[in-house]
């Protein structure tokens, strides 16, 4: 059965009162729809993860991992103090998390309240209103200018309403757009009173980060994953930066073992490995520049990207292609939903390798 179709089918309906109330925000919620399982050995283009696996580093860190080291709860001050070093902070301004996920959730604990307005662009990655709505916040969203174009003007009205939090992926999901370092100056300093969520999911592609500012900034957290360019999306590690007082706060709210112990080992070695992570980047950079030119040449519009991924417009029949390209084997996101019409598909680059196969798969499919 179908991811889906499984959780529909367990899942009691929300409509007929259950013998305990559900949360009136939970109640409303339009669930998150997982992902097909089933994608490994497919050619996963699809959630922008790592094409290829991580480095073999992390394989031989897990490996030496002992059975007493799995028995024991996480211990996290020594590898805290490690993974600050090697991204410039105090391990005061760091903290783990499940996943970039699972920090949303954080944030959305410590900081708003029921009724709060959470302020959002869209389209952008889908787990900031699912965890805003979850809190009990009034999402305000402020849609991207002809669907790719950020909207300045828009978030800084927006934001003199003194929203609680504002969420930014930079670059963003799903479409690649990235907000210089002057942009991102511009919309901080228009929040005073604003908790700024800077996620940088996938720096490594953009080069872009405010990582620097969080010292001087009473309104930053950064947030990093690595879910992407390291390719560690299953061991679920994300990490949060903050001036040391936000980052006490989230600390209160936190569960005492946000991420374990084997997490922990496999971003250790992730991290050690700059040439691994330096290559990848280099080879995905070059398949997504091969895959816009490839796209452009079928006489698809695609849009410009900063991360590991491109939004394409194949017009009319989008959709069907995702499918018939599923059934090759090849996963691709379709995104008609978020934008409103057929056509807009969001594909992960992967490598050059990779990038032919699909161009291939493409032009015989359409
Ligand atoms: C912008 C953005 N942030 C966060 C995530 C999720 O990160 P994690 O796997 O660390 O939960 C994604 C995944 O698609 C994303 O696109």
């Amino acid at each position: 059965m179908k991811a889906a179709a499984r959780r529909a089918a367990a899942a009691p309906q929300l409509g007929t009162p259950l013998a305990v109330p559900v949360r009136a925000s939970v109640r409303h919620l339009a669930p998150y729809v997982a992902p097909e399982e089933g994608r490994e050995g497919k050619l996963r283009l699809d959630f922008n993860e790592n094409t290829v696996g991580c480095s073999p580093a992390v394989l031989r860190a897990l490996r030496r991992m002992t059975s007493e080291q799995l028995a024991i709860y996480p211990e996290y001050e020594a590898a805290t103090r490690r993974i600050a070093r090697h991204f410039g902070v105090r391990p005061t301004e760091l903290l783990f998390s499940n996943g970039v996920d699972d920090a949303l959730r954080l944030i959305m604990d410590t900081f708003v309240e029921s009724g709060n307005t959470v302020l959002i662009p869209e389209p952008t990655f889908s787990m900031y209103r699912f965890f805003a709505e979850i809190a009990g916040a009034r999402v305000e969203s402020v849609p991207y200018e002809g669907s790719v174009r950020f909207p300045m003007e828009g978030i800084l009205r927006a934001l003199a309403l003194e929203p609680r939090v504002l969420c930014l992926a930079n670059p963003n999901n799903p479409t690649g757009t990235l907000l210089d370092r002057a942009a991102l100056r511009r919309i901080l300093d228009a929040a005073p009173r604003t908790l700024v969520l800077v996620d940088e999911a996938y720096f490594e592609f953009s080069g872009v980060t405010a990582l620097p500012w969080i010292r001087q900034r009473a309104n930053l957290v950064v947030s990093r994953t690595l879910s992407k360019a390291a390719g560690l999306a299953a061991l679920r590690l994300g990490v949060l930066f903050a001036r040391e007082d936000i980052a006490d706060a989230l600390r209160r709210a936190c569960t005492p073992y946000p991420v374990s112990n084997a997490a922990l080992v496999a971003a250790e070695a992730a991290l050690a490995d700059r040439g691994f992570l330096r290559r990848y980047v280099r080879e995905v950079l070059a398949s997504r520049e091969h895959l816009a030119r490839g796209l452009e040449k079928l006489g698809v519009r695609v849009f410009p990207s900063s991360a590991n991924f491109l939004l394409a417009d194949f017009g009319p029949g989008g959709s069907e292609l995702v499918r018939r390209l599923a059934r090759r084997g090849i996963l691709l996101r379709d995104r008609a939903g978020e934008f409103g019409r057929d056509g807009f598909v969001r594909i992960t680059a992967g490598t050059r390798v990779q990038t032919r196969r699909l161009l291939r798969a493409i032009e015989e499919e359409r």
